[in-house]
């Protein structure tokens, strides 16, 4: 009976990859979810997972005892990176040493484009693959073999992190992308990849690189997104360093951890937000693949699919933004 163990479970791609792994398991499968903080899982997943017999426990990148009592008999395990930049390396590290002392075979993580580029010094990556590449460094290095995802920016952020800022910005999208092209992946198709990978259905010591469907501007999107509700917002791209004043007039935090997000429409410290740009307009997610498809027999979502779902939290037209009591009004 082969035991696989997805961590970070409870996560946004982790839930996605809890849902696609509870799906496609064969009945000699061992699955175990495990979770940072238990309870952090909603009742609703407890209870289904534990009714398809899946265990459930808890288990931290920065406890080295939890993640030995999980791994014990392991074929596979996955690794979810955390938001603990610059701290990431040291919990893989920890991860990857507890794997190599439970005997586990073979290790998935979740990595971000550009991770493989190739330079002099650490430093010259851009901020956001940085961690990423140290740690696809230590598990290579590690002997296990291993499935890497190398994910794309997801459509999410721009719906979870980005449209939010636009009122806030004077009804502009303030972005430094230069109207280059890219590939923004679904997270789910993202979660749904490291299920099929965790579970053997990637080819061993590969790394697989996680697009969307099509490569779109950043104008193309806002553009589809304000034609949903009415919203006028501008595009207006700036240089990094302009972008970056001005943010830090509005006391943008520089570190995600610490800062002070109060009054500030989105949680994405300054390096982060930069560098999201950067990636698309260094073309760094031009290309597409066709991994989403050869791994989960799903074609990749299209960011209009994708962002549908965040519909609700669209802006709309000034004219009718706090009136929906009016609209209903009207229509009855
Ligand atoms: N490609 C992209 O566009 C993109 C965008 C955003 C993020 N990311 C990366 O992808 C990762 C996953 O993203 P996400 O959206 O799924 O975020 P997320 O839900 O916050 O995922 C992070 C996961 O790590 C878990 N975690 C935190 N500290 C931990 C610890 N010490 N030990 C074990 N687990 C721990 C979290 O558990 P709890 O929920 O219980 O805290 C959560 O399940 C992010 O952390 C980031 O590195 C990529």
């Amino acid at each position: 009976m082969p035991k696989y163990v997805l961590t970070g479970a409870d996560g946004k791609l982790g839930s996605a990859a809890a849902a696609f792994a509870a799906e496609i398991a064969k009945p000699e499968d061992k699955l175990v979810f495990t979770a940072y903080k238990l309870s952090n899982i909603p009742k609703e997943s407890l209870e289904a997972w534990q009714a398809k017999g899946i265990e459930v426990a808890g288990a931290s990148y920065d406890d080295t005892a939890s993640l030995l009592a999980v791994f014990q008999g392991a074929d596979a395990v996955s690794m979810v990176s955390t938001w603990a930049f610059g701290d990431r390396p040291k919990q893989a590290a920890r991860v990857i040493e507890a794997a190599q002392q439970c005997g586990v075979r073979r290790l998935c993580y979740t990595s971000f484009v550009g991770a493989g580029l190739e330079v002099e010094k650490e430093e010259d990556l851009p901020f956001l693959p940085r961690d990423h590449a140290r740690i696809e460094k230590l598990i290579k290095a590690s002997g296990l073999e291993y499935n890497i995802q190398r994910n794309y920016l997801y459509q999410d952020n721009i719906a979870e992190l980005f449209v939010p800022s636009w009122p806030f910005c004077g009804d502009s999208w303030l972005n430094n992308t230069h109207h280059v092209r890219a590939a923004y992946v679904a997270r789910d198709d993202c979660g749904r990849v490291l299920a099929a990978l965790l579970l053997g259905r990637g080819q061993p010591n590969k790394v697989y690189h996680v697009t969307g469907p099509e490569a779109v501007t950043d104008g193309q999107i806002m553009d589809w997104i304000c034609d949903q509700t009415g919203y006028q917002c501008e595009f207006i791209d700036m240089p990094d360093a302009e972008l970056r004043r001005w943010w830090a007039d509005r006391g943008l935090p520089e570190d995600a951890a610490t800062g002070d997000f109060s009054g500030l429409p989105m949680k994405l410290c300054m390096e982060d937000l930069l560098c999201c740009g950067e990636m698309v307009a260094r073309g760094y997610m031009l290309e597409t693949s066709d991994v989403v498809e050869r791994l989960t027999g799903r074609r990749p979502l299209r960011f209009r699919e994708t962002l549908m779902k965040y519909k609700a939290n669209f802006p709309v037209a000034a004219d009718t933004s706090d009136c929906d009591h009016v609209a209903n009004h009207c229509r009855e």
